[in-house]
């Protein structure tokens, strides 16, 4: 019962800022000490020895959740004390007056009637638009601003099967802004720890994965903060980012996420990985080509000025593949890969203020101490015991770039 009453306490704060206080989620992970035990689900390469039977220590109490992959309203949810007086908590008379989307047979979004001239609603799917119209409502971030710079995402996770996905990147000090979705935390939660404790970025990805314009208000906001909840309760942390299916999002999508106090991360380039042989039309050459073709975009002058951020998948084996095919390429062609927190400045990903980002110069100055030989390498190394630690690397982090200035000081 007391977490009732500190979720009221908390909502009833929370009315002076205008958005919803989420920090009262239960969690047993300290995010700043992971431990992932050696168990063959954590430690195989081998996708059957991974998957089978996997288990976790976390006791996830079914009446306390949606259905996995159901609506997030499934399961009673929309109508449990919790979400009922965040539901209650809301001033529904500001939020945007958008239609409700549906879809077309082929399971596609219905356009049909769309005025996307004037683009009423700022809907996405249509214009592609990201500047809200409606006042008080967070605007989408779609690129890197930095030159030459590759905003590196995967949507999808977490899975059972990514270990040496995982491995890779953490082999090469890559992190990236991971997309997950609610319902695979649950399923595979160790997968999502790994994604923190690695340093990667987690961002929402809602909870069934559906087109979100196409939802009542009601289930948007369930989808956002079921998936909220679920990345809290397993790593320690709540994030502050998410992503639509498909991009799917309006003012008024765009609107209930606000209250949540998340932003949407969208993309300006898209690989289209998921999509090979399963989409008339598109095969695994043609993403080959289009990751070639954003290479090639990093040493030809297109990103002179700005940089990107591109939409790839963790999904399956033939999405990892692509990136990891590509990305000794990407590497040489692009000043820096970095995840959307880091390019963004964002020191904050997280309502828990214990994990922290360095920001874009940081990062980069931590490359050249690295490159002279002067600094300490921190950071997500591939010692299994280096920890979570974004936050143990500030302190190398600051020192190492203290030590930079000072050299060019002398
Ligand atoms: C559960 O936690 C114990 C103690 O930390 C550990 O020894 C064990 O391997 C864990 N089991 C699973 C399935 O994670
Ligand atoms: C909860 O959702 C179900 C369908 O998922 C709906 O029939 C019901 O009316 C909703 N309850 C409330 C209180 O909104
Ligand atoms: C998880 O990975 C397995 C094995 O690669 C794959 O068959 C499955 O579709 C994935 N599940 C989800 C929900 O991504
Ligand atoms: C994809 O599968 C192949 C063959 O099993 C394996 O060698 C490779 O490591 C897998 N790729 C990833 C990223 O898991
Ligand atoms: C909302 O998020 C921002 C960072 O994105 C943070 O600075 C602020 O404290 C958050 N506000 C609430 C009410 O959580
Ligand atoms: C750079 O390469 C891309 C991909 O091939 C191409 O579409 C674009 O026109 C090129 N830009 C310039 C300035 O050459
Ligand atoms: C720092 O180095 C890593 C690994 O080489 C690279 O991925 C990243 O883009 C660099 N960061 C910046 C800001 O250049
Ligand atoms: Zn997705």
């Amino acid at each position: 019962m007391w977490k009732y009453q500190a979720l009221l306490i908390s909502l009833a704060s929370s009315v002076a800022f205008g958005a919803v206080d989420m920090s009262q989620f239960p969690s047993k992970t300290d995010p700043t000490n992971i431990n992932i035990p050696n168990i063959p689900q954590t430690t195989s390469n081998d996708v059957a020895t991974e998957c089978q039977y996997y288990q976790s220590n976390f006791t996830i109490e079914k009446s306390e959740w949606p259905t996995i992959w159901g609506l997030a309203t499934s399961n009673n949810m929309n109508t449990s004390a919790e979400f009922t007086a965040l539901y209650n908590s809301i001033d529904w008379t500001k939020a945007p007056q958008a239609p409700i989307r549906s879809l077309t047979p082929q399971g596609g979004l219905n356009l049909v009637g769309y005025d996307t001239v004037n683009d009423p609603d700022c809907w996405w799917s249509a214009t592609q638009c990201k500047k809200p119209k409606s006042p008080d409502t967070n605007g989408d971030i779609a690129t890197c601003p930095q030159p030459e710079t590759w905003g590196l995402t995967f949507d999808d996770g977490p899975n059972c099967s990514h270990n040496a996905f995982y491995d890779y990147l953490e082999t090469n000090k890559q992190r990236a802004s991971m997309f997950y979705i609610g319902s695979n935390v649950l399923n595979w939660p160790y997968g999502a720890l790994r994604g923190l404790k690695d340093g990667h970025h987690l961002c929402g990805h809602t909870w069934s994965h559906k087109m979100m314009t196409t939802l009542t208000n009601q289930e948007v906001l369930a989808e956002l903060y079921y998936t909220a909840k679920a990345i809290k309760f397993v790593t320690g942390v709540t994030p502050l980012h998410w992503r639509p299916a498909l991009g799917d999002l309006d003012d008024r999508v765009r609107w209930i996420a606000t209250q949540l106090n998340m932003t949407a991360i969208l993309w300006n380039l898209d690989t289209d990985d998921w999509a090979a042989n399963s989409t008339p039309g598109i095969t695994p050459e043609t993403v080959n080509q289009r990751y070639l073709d954003f290479i090639k975009m990093g040493s030809n002058g297109t990103f002179a000025e700005s940089g990107n951020i591109v939409l790839s998948h963790e999904i399956n084996n033939m999405t990892m593949d692509f990136f990891v095919n590509h990305y000794p390429a990407i590497k040489q062609n692009y000043k820096h890969v970095v995840d959307v927190a880091t390019c963004q400045n964002i020191a904050n990903p997280y309502l828990e203020k214990v994990i922290t980002f360095p920001s874009f110069d940081a990062s980069e100055t931590q490359n050249a101490s690295t490159v002279t030989g002067s600094g300490v390498v921190p950071g997500a190394t591939g010692s299994s015991n280096s920890g979570n630690t974004i936050n143990n690397y500030n302190g190398p982090l600051f020192i190492a770039a203290l030590f930079g200035l000072l050299m060019v000081a002398v």
